[in-house]
């Protein structure tokens, strides 16, 4: 997505080769007609394939799972982080590994808004490890429902995310691919020129 690249070149901050800060227009101060637009492009890659549902995973996946959901004209429904260790018998609960904080949560999902019938599509701000986004593919396993896909708003390709998801036959669609980066540069891996 050519809009996203160019927003990234212009306003990303690569703390290191790791690590990139976009919280001046995604992830604390967000760009709402950015973010439409983001919600637009899920849509036309996943609205074929009959989505009924979108999941994501608190905080900064949300906006993105509502304009996703607004461009299918389906609800969406956001995990939940919980540091307690409380089991529900109502709830689909996994335990997630957080990158950039270091701790594990507990993360969960009301069993009442994910159900066999549904045709589920995973969005969420960053394709990194890909622990937040295997937690969210476990939970709609337990559930019984269909995962059409992922869609991933940056994906970091030098780390192992994509590789562990497509292991499990997943379609990931991301809109940037970042192949490497630097206080200095930052090269995507398919470059885009409209
Ligand atoms: P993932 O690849 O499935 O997303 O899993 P991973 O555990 O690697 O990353 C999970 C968390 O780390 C997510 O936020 C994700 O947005 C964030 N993250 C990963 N790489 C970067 C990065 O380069 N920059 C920024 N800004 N965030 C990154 P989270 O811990 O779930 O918290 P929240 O911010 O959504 O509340
Ligand atoms: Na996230
Ligand atoms: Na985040």
């Amino acid at each position: 997505m050519k809009l996203l690249q160019d927003r990234i070149r212009q306003d990303g901050v690569a703390l290191n080769g790791q690590v990139l800060k976009v919280d001046s227009f995604l992830n604390h101060q967000v760009d709402a007609g950015l973010t439409m637009e983001i919600g637009k492009a899920f849509a036309a890659e996943f609205g074929a394939q009959g989505v009924t549902k979108v999941l994501t995973i608190e905080a900064s996946g949300i906006h993105f799972a509502l304009a996703t959901a607004v461009a299918l004209g389906v609800p969406f429904v956001y995990a939940k982080k919980k540091k307690a260790v409380t089991l529900t018998e109502d709830l689909y609960t996994v335990p997630v590994h957080s990158f950039t904080r270091g701790e594990t949560f507990n993360v969960s999902v009301s069993k009442r808004y994910l159900q066999a019938e549904d045709r589920v599509l995973i969005v969420d701000d960053f394709l990194a490890t890909g622990d937040a986004l295997l937690g969210l593919q476990e939970i709609v396993r337990l559930s019984g429902a269909h995962l059409v896909g992922i869609g991933a708003v940056i994906e970091k390709s030098f780390q192992e995310g994509r590789a562990k998801l497509e292991a499990t036959g997943v379609k990931i669609h991301s809109l940037a691919r970042i192949k490497s980066m630097s206080p200095e540069h930052m090269e995507f891996l398919e470059e885009e020129s409209l």
